[in-house]
């Protein structure tokens, strides 16, 4: 059962909040932190209204509403999923029993560690993200920069609603903390690597909601099955609204590489730096940079901890009702990437077989790759339609990781270990180098009248709740 959300209220949900004085007075007093951090934090460029899309409910139909807001009066609400009262525990030991609706004493920890990993990512993507919207190529794309700003904002409520309603003092102190590290401070950074990395323009943003945002896309699903029911709820409503922000990578990257593909055909030249557009070699070197920092996001190829959570049933595989397994994979092995030695003293980039629970981070990482490589399939049929040869591709695995078997050598993008120098010397051909990066910001002029498009980026296929392209979706103050 679910409650109807009640928008007389200052936090739209469907948790019942009304009822709880304790918790809405919590998230009450959370709120004016929440909008001053928005305030500094969040988009800088100044807006009347947006054209923004609202979770208002979770049922079957319809669960948003599309209206101009003023961003700063959006309507950040805390929205489960609806209830299953016979959810089962679908995974680990605990395997069978009903779904957890408190907190396990023994288990406490890990969860709100668990939690303030993901909390902490939310308002971190906000932050890279916030001097986007003065070099937006169109009010389309403005638009959906804020459609993504604003619910990773509701994502962090998410994530706090959790840590207030199930975690005390400690939870609320978590909470907290989530508005005082910042993307990219030095006293006191995010927590992941990829969260501290600039997203200074716009082919970074599309490439960060591919890769990056899909990451959390994967963490989400992972959570969607804990045993902690009011967790596995959150992330489930979540998901629904992070399927927008793929769309916005994937056919953000679509239409980069397809109207570089258009000026290299009609000039007829690989050559197309001077023509307004985004050579095929920088959007390569962003596409290494973004799915490497991205693998390293999933964690080491092998690891105890989450070992442990899976068994204690705090977090699942990727589909784990959709696996045929055991669940509980006790007897498992599973083949993970390492350096091996070969004898001589060198090492070797190679496989090991390891106890299934201990790789779960590679059977993640596995999953998430498989659905990077039908995005570069997709813009291979980009180019290949239109009729050139070149292609993008996925960098090897052990190139340029921070985290995990291979952070400690240096890989080219075909798997070949190099020497520390020699790395230096050819980084700059596989990342994107300051040349490049200052050539993509100098494309990155604003173009903020309706209808109209920047001329390194082709125009969408279709506008946002079937509204034309030309649509007025954002009004600048
Ligand atoms: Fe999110
Ligand atoms: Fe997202």
């Amino acid at each position: 059962m679910t409650t109807a959300p009640d928008y007389t209220e200052k936090i739209p949900n469907n948790v019942n909040l009304r009822e709880d004085r304790r918790l809405r007075r919590a998230l009450e007093s959370w709120q004016p932190d929440f909008l001053n951090w928005w305030e500094s934090m969040g988009p800088a460029l100044p807006t009347k209204d947006v054209y923004l899309r609202t979770a208002v409910n979770v049922g079957r139909e319809g669960w948003a509403h599309f209206g101009h807001v003023p961003m700063k009066d959006y309507r950040w609400g805390v929205f489960l999923a609806e209830r299953d009262s016979d959810r089962r525990i679908a995974f680990g030991q605990h395997k069978g029993e009903p779904a957890w609706q408190k907190v396990p004493g023994e288990y406490r920890a890990d969860l709100q560690r668990l939690l303030v990993i993901q909390g902490d990512t939310e308002p971190a993507s906000v932050e890279q993200q916030r001097n986007l919207g003065a070099t937006a190529p169109s009010l389309y794309d403005l638009r959906n920069l804020f459609q993504v700003n604003v619910e990773e904002g509701r994502h962090l409520w998410a994530m706090v609603y959790l840590l207030h309603a199930y975690f005390g003092r400690e939870g609320r102190e978590e909470a907290g903390e989530l508005l005082h590290r910042n993307s990219g401070s030095e006293d006191s950074p995010r927590i992941l690597g990829a969260f501290n990395e600039e997203t200074p323009d716009w082919l970074s943003f599309f490439m960060f909601t591919y890769f990056t945002d899909r990451d959390g896309k994967y963490q989400l699903g992972t959570l969607k099955e804990s045993a902690f029911d009011p967790l596995s709820r959150t992330c489930e409503f979540m998901l629904k609204e992070e399927a927008h922000h793929m769309m916005v990578g994937t056919t953000g990257v679509d239409r980069v590489v397809g109207r570089t593909a258009q000026v290299m055909v009609e000039n007829d030249t690989d050559d197309v730096a001077a023509l307004g557009v985004i050579p095929l070699p920088v959007i390569q070197k962003y596409l290494n940079f973004h799915y490497s920092v991205s693998l390293d996001l999933f964690g080491g190829e092998t690891s105890t901890n989450v070992a442990n959570y899976y068994t204690a049933g705090l977090k699942g595989r990727w589909m784990e009702e959709r696996r045929t397994d055991d669940h509980r994979l006790t007897d498992d092995s599973i083949m993970v990437d390492t350096l091996a030695g070969a004898g001589n003293g060198e090492q070797s980039i190679g496989q090991t077989e390891v106890p299934a629970l201990v790789g779960l981070n590679t059977d993640l990482r596995r999953e998430y790759i498989s659905d990077c490589r039908s995005g570069v399939n997709r813009w291979n049929k980009i180019l290949a339609e239109a009729g050139l040869t070149q292609r993008l591709k996925l960098p090897h695995i052990a190139f340029n990781r921070r985290v995990g078997a291979f952070a400690g050598i240096e890989a080219a993008p075909d798997g070949e270990k190099l020497p520390a120098g020699e790395w230096e010397r050819r980084r700059g051909q596989w990342l994107p180098t300051d040349v490049d990066k200052t050539h993509v910001r100098s494309l990155m002029q604003p173009v903020h009248e309706r209808g109209k498009i920047a001329a390194w980026i082709a125009p969408p296929r279709n506008g946002i709740n079937g509204k034309p392209f030309e649509y007025d979706y954002v009004h600048l103050a």
